[in-house]
């Protein structure tokens, strides 16, 4: 028995995760926790028990409510990696490629986050759109202007949610209502810094939004920054469409690659995330890969602006760090359920497969490790911060006579993705708390 009358909850149910990190798709099926009747004892936010019920019921303290979800299926909370705040209300705008995109859509919407009670109105939005589709860690850009980070900051600490974000920099090639210059955005992060990271489970990330919409000298100063704060996180965009490739050679021409713009300014490393690189030449996978800097791949803002197919069989050759990510608004679901099944589409272009549980890694464990949170989140090992989601294998009445025909959890697992979507998020917990219950 576990004594003490903090606050302890117990959850029952079938459960799903992957034990450990991986290098290769291949070891997962010996990795993978399946209980059919499990128990999850959670104090204070954190993992105290996780195990079959028959041996953890002595655990519970008579005290104790048991949270009972027969029928449903629990696995750790969903790891986006990558995603805009500003972009939730121009997704699906509609007949561009990345950078008509930009111009047309994102940088208008983007204008409206100098005013702050306009973005804490959709700070608020876009939590309870996270929340409603399972995702309980984000990597997030919000816009240049500091209220965006404070707005954002603000409402994921009501519920003690786990969020990196930052302040994008970006000082030409966007409209002036968008522009910072090298020092404002120096020290407008620092303040952000010094205020947010580390402050409860918010973290802060270093945003130059890509290498076209920063000078060199910019980017030197967001490389400052990262060295006067080591453990904040670098994120930006790299090598997503042919034409922005060709104008970072036009912008950089003294670079050797892409990448290699980012790199001389030592943004990359452990803690660097780079959304899409889809097109990359063998020397950057090398450069990623010995950095130890991570990739989010994006596969709905990929087929939707019309971008490319991410190359994730090279991306395990080279064991490289990569999670899942919807990259909102360019992407179309903040769904990860359909954010896997289009990978899957992905994949099947390229002839590569993706299995069930490929796909739950990279949007669990995997996201966490790409974004070094694997320590505190991404699966149900004790100690680790209680964030999770209660899906619903029968939320629909295809999806209910698919699952009642799945011939294990591996093809139960596989059709919740390619049939899911929000209404599939039957309970969101973050920080041990009930944040998200389905409204029928
Ligand atoms: N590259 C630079 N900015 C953006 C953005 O907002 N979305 C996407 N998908 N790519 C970008
Ligand atoms: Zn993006």
């Amino acid at each position: 028995m576990i004594d003490g009358s903090q606050s302890i909850s117990a959850i029952r149910g079938q459960f799903l995760d992957v034990a450990d990190i991986v290098d290769c798709p291949s070891k997962l099926e010996e990795k993978v926790r399946h209980l059919e009747d499990g128990l999850l004892l959670l104090r204070n936010g954190r993992i105290e028990w996780f195990g079959e019920w028959e041996e953890g019921r002595q655990k519970v303290p008579a005290s104790c409510p048991i949270h009972n979800y027969p029928d449903k299926l629990i696995v750790p909370g969903f790891v986006d990696t990558h995603i805009h705040f500003p972009q939730a209300e121009i997704v699906g705008a509609y007949g561009e490629q990345l950078l008509e995109w930009l111009d047309n859509y994102a940088f208008p919407a983007e204008k409206q986050y100098k005013d702050e009670a306009y973005a804490t109105k959709m700070a608020g939005f876009f939590i309870d759109q996270l929340l409603r589709n399972g995702t309980t860690t984000a990597s997030v850009f919000c816009t240049v202007h500091p209220e965006s980070v404070e707005a954002l900051f603000s409402a994921a600490e009501k519920i003690n949610m786990r969020i990196i974000a930052g302040k994008v920099m970006m000082d030409r090639n966007a409209p002036d209502y968008l522009l910072d210059t090298p020092e404002t955005a120096y020290t407008e992060s620092k303040q952000l810094i010094e205020k947010w990271h580390k402050r409860g489970r918010l973290l802060y990330a270093i945003t130059p939004r890509f290498a076209p919409t920063s000078t060199a000298e910019q980017l030197e100063m967001a490389g400052k920054l990262r060295q006067a704060f080591p453990d904040t996180y670098v994120q930006t965009h790299l090598s997503e469409n042919q034409d922005e490739i060709d104008w970072v050679k036009e912008l950089f021409p003294q670079r050797s690659n892409y990448l290699d713009v980012y790199h001389h300014h030592g943004l990359t490393g452990s803690r660097s995330i780079f959304a899409h690189c889809i097109h990359l030449q063998e020397k950057e996978w090398e450069c990623l890969h010995n950095t130890d800097s991570a990739i989010a791949f994006c596969p709905t803002s990929n087929l939707f602006l019309g971008s490319g197919l991410f190359n994730l069989s090279h991306a395990w050759d080279k064991k490289m760090n990569v999670g899942m990510a919807t990259d909102i608004g360019g992407g179309t679901s903040f769904n990860m359920l359909q954010t896997l099944s289009e990978a899957y589409k992905v994949m099947q272009l390229q002839k590569q497969n993706f299995s069930a549980y490929e796909a739950f890694y990279l949007a669990t464990l995997g996201g966490a490790k790409a974004l070094s949170l694997d320590h505190v989140i991404g699966n149900f090992s004790i100690g680790k911060e209680a964030d999770f989601v209660v899906l619903d294998p029968a939320a629909t009445v295809l999806q209910a006579k698919r699952s009642e025909k799945s011939k294990n959890v591996a093809d139960l697992l596989f059709s919740l993705i390619i049939l899911g979507d929000d209404r599939s998020i039957f309970h969101t917990y973050v920080d041990g708390r009930l944040v998200h219950k389905r409204d029928n």
